[in-house]
């Protein structure tokens, strides 16, 4: 399972790519808006900074309107994947984008059937959001094995990124049920590097070198 940064802000994507580790990012235009720069020039620095997928949520809702939103995007770079959200209308738009070779990731994805479907329009990637499925008592996490399976036994290369992660555990459970990304914050990628063993190990062992004779 590779990680992906849930982010707009460009210091921390610095940061996590310093740790080796990111495969891409995937963000929306409301933080970048909170920031006061051009959503178009952030999607930009972003690319510039990471080597991998970085998937920016257009914000209409006809389908025609995301097509035109997701052409625009895609121009910025290869790298762009278009966020379509998991409608009617957000089917259609994957369709047209696929058939271009735009990349796409459809979001707020809560059930299979839906996953199936966006799979079969032509997603690269699908999301389920399985910390809101969570918050409604539902499990997020059992969703992610039941999408693996069907994708698995019918032999379907869209990837599944576990969205909307809350807590470290999750992280471990996405990648059992066979996701393929995890996007997460970037408080629970440090706290993944986290464990009190840890800490003391290290005192421990500077500890003792510094006793030395
Ligand atoms: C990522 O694609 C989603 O925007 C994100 O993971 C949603 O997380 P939330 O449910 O905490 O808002």
């Amino acid at each position: 399972m590779k990680f992906f940064l849930d982010t707009a802000n460009l210091e921390e994507i610095k940061l996590a790519n310093a740790f080796g580790v990111l495969a891409g990012v995937t963000t929306e235009p409301t933080p970048v808006v909170k920031e006061n720069v051009s959503f178009h020039d952030r999607i930009r620095e972003i690319t510039e900074e990471v080597s991998g997928s970085v998937s920016v949520a257009a914000v209409s809702e006809q389908a025609d309107e995301m097509v035109a939103e997701g052409k625009v995007l895609a121009e910025i770079a290869p790298d762009v994947t278009v966020g379509i959200p998991m409608t009617l209308e957000g089917l259609k738009a994957v369709k047209v984008l696929s058939a271009w070779n735009i990349k796409t990731n459809v979001t707020l994805v809560f059930n299979a059937n839906q996953a199936l479907l966006a799979a079969r329009a032509g997603a690269t990637y699908v999301s389920p959001f399985i910390g809101r499925l969570d918050d409604i008592g539902h499990s997020g996490m059992e969703l992610i094995g039941v999408i693996k399976e069907i994708f698995t036994q019918h032999k379907i290369q869209t990837e599944i990124i576990a969205a909307s992660i809350r807590h470290p555990m999750q992280i471990t459970e996405a990648a059992q049920q066979g996701a393929h990304i995890a996007t997460v914050s970037f408080d629970v990628l440090e706290k993944l590097v986290e464990h009190p063993l840890t800490d003391a190990g290290v005192k421990r062992f500077l500890a003792d070198w510094n006793s030395r004779i």
